[in-house]
Order: C-alpha cells, then sequence, then structure tokens
C-alpha cells in the first residue's frame, strides 16, 4: 500500500505544497540550548507510508521524532503534522494532535507499578475514552501483540521484546493516524526484532503511517521501503524502493548462508492485518 501514495520528499516547495502529505518538514532547523540538533532538514510523508529514519548515534533522529509529535518545535522552518503547523500550536491544539500520534519511546517509559494492561488503558483515560470502549481497546490490542495472557503481569515480569510490543500496544490503543516508534528493536535478538518489525508492518497494513527510527544496518536493508538517512544533523539521502519483501527473514538475513548455498525459504504469509 505505501509504495502506492508517494508523495515528493525533497526540493523546495514540495513539503508544504503537497496536499496528500500527512508529516511535512520545511527547511528546518532545531537548535537545543548548547547544541544544533538539525540543520535545514526538508521532506514528505505521505498518509500510509512505512518509512525509515536511520543513522548514527546522536544525528538527530530522537530529534525528527520529538518535533513530529510536537514535543519539540523548531527553531527555523515549519513542520506540519495532519495540517497542523507547530507555529500555531497552542496548548488547546497539542492534545488534539497528541491523540492522532502514538509514540514508542526508546526506552518503553512504561509504568513500573502498573499491570501491562493498566499501561496500556492509561492511553486511553488520558484521551476521556468511556470505561465500556477502554476495556474493549485494551483487550483488542493487547491479544494483537500477543500479550493478552500476560496482561496482568508487571513490565519487569516481562521479556525486553515484550515490554517493547507493550509499548507498541500502548501506542496503538487510541488508534493513531501515525505510529512513530523511536528505535523499537534496539537491544532485542533478531528473530524478537522481526517480530517487532512484522508488528509495525501490520499497523501499517491497517492504514496507519509508520515512522520508526534504527540504526540497525541489516532492518534498513532487509525493510526500508522509504528509509530517511540523517547524519550530523542534516539529510543526507531519502529513497524509496518498490520491492521490499515484507516477508523476508531478518534472521536468515542476520545468518545468511554462504555463496552459492540455496536461498533460505520466505517465512508463510502474514496473518490478516491487525485492526481494519
Ligand atoms: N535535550 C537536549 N539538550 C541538548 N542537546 C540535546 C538534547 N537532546 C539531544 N541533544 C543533542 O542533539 C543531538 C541529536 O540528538 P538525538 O537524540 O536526536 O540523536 P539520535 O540520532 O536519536 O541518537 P541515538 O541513536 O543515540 O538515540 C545530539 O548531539 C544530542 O547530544
Ligand atoms: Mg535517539
Amino acid at each position: 500500500m505505501a509504495s502506492q501514495n508517494q508523495v515528493r520528499s525533497t526540493g523546495s516547495g514540495g513539503a508544504q505544497s503537497d496536499p496528500r502529505a500527512i508529516i511535512s518538514f520545511h527547511h528546518v532547523d532545531l537548535q537545543y540550548d548548547d547544541q544544533k540538533a538539525l540543520a535545514d532538514v526538508t521532506f514528505a510523508v505521505a498518509n500510509g507510508e512505512f518509512v525509515c529514519l536511520t543513522g548514527p548515534s546522536g544525528a538527530g533522529k530522537s530529534s525528527i521524532l520529538r518535533l513530529i509529535a510536537m514535543d519539540a518545535f523548531p527553531t527555523k522552518g515549519q513542520v506540519i503534522v495532519r495540517g497542523m503547523p507547530a507555529s500555531r500550536m497552542n496548548r488547546g491544539r497539542i492534545p488534539l494532535l497528541r491523540r492522532e500520534i502514538g509514540f514508542v519511546f526508546q526506552d518503553f517509559r512504561l509504568l513500573e507499578d502498573r499491570s501491562v494492561e493498566d499501561n496500556v488503558a492509561f492511553a486511553q483515560l488520558v484521551v476521556g475514552q468511556p470505561h465500556r470502549l477502554i476495556v474493549q481497546n485494551v483487550t483488542r490490542v493487547l491479544t494483537q501483540v500477543g500479550l493478552y495472557d500476560k496482561r496482568h503481569r508487571l513490565p519487569r515480569q516481562l521479556s525486553g521484546g515484550e515490554q517493547q510490543r507493550v509499548a507498541i500496544a500502548r501506542a496503538m490503543v487510541n488508534s493513531p493516524k501515525i505510529l512513530l516508534a523511536d528505535e523499537p528493536t534496539g537491544n532485542l535478538d533478531p528473530a524478537t526484532a522481526q517480530e517487532i518489525i512484522d508488528l509495525l508492518f501490520r499497523v501499517n497494513d491497517a492504514g496507519t503511517c509508520v515512522f520508526f527510527s534504527t540504526h540497525d544496518h541489516e532492518i534498513v536493508k532487509t525493510f526500508g521501503q522509504r528509509v530517511l538517512v540523517i547524519e550530523g544533523g542534516r539529510l543526507r539521502s531519502d529513497e524509496r524502493r518498490r520491492a521490499v519483501d515484507r516477508r523476508a527473514s531478518l534472521v536468515d538475513h542476520m545468518y545468511r548462508a554462504p555463496e552459492g548455498a540455496a536461498a533460505p525459504a520466505a517465512r508463510p504469509a502474514r496473518r490478516e492485518p491487525a485492526h481494519a
């Protein structure tokens, strides 16, 4: 789906003028107190795209995600998300935007003294969802991420990959239009990283724009459909590949057989989209 509705991403004017863009950056600078984090970043993302943001540590990946969530604001240039320009954001509008964005943090940020289901329910409570719907939605997303059976556990009673799945469930529960995930596969073994990527694909199949960061070259090579490369706060490249096999195996890619050996078989087809 994602490759069908692409937008021009670079070049002056493209970011602001394309009506299909769900996220656009137009010559964006971000200056922290004593540190320039981003310089002249311009790109646009269409509804439903699956975008991979990559680059070395300190390049500015988390900063880009924070700007999209309007957790930070550009020092120069413009960021527009779902038609809302950062320059016109105020206290009243931020909650409206946040309802449309799910954020998976680099360090999970789960509430350690709350159960898995309470962590996920919290995201619904803050947007004022009625109790009956909270129960329904929490059950749905925990089933989708395969953790319904562990819903009463505390985060510390889960593996790293399971905690990441709780963080994704929490980000999905409000049915966001955009899912932002900051290094969702960091510190995970290839098989667990694969599960997380599969989950992101399912979210994307259901129509959500997925924008995630990684510095894992194998993930970029195997699944990078739209790849933004950032280095030293500057966007170095923005590429799309038409033919990305979403059934490819990260595990097989990482432990690839020697040249000339038979290629590993593709994994079986994924299940039906997570939510329609
Ligand atoms: N709150 C802050 N105050 C000052 N400087 C910051 C702040 N947050 C990030 N930086 C700096 O901005 C630059 C970009 O940081 P950012 O966190 O966006 O990088 P990153 O690509 O996400 O790195 P990593 O892969 O290590 O997570 C870095 O030089 C970092 O030190
Ligand atoms: Mg980061």
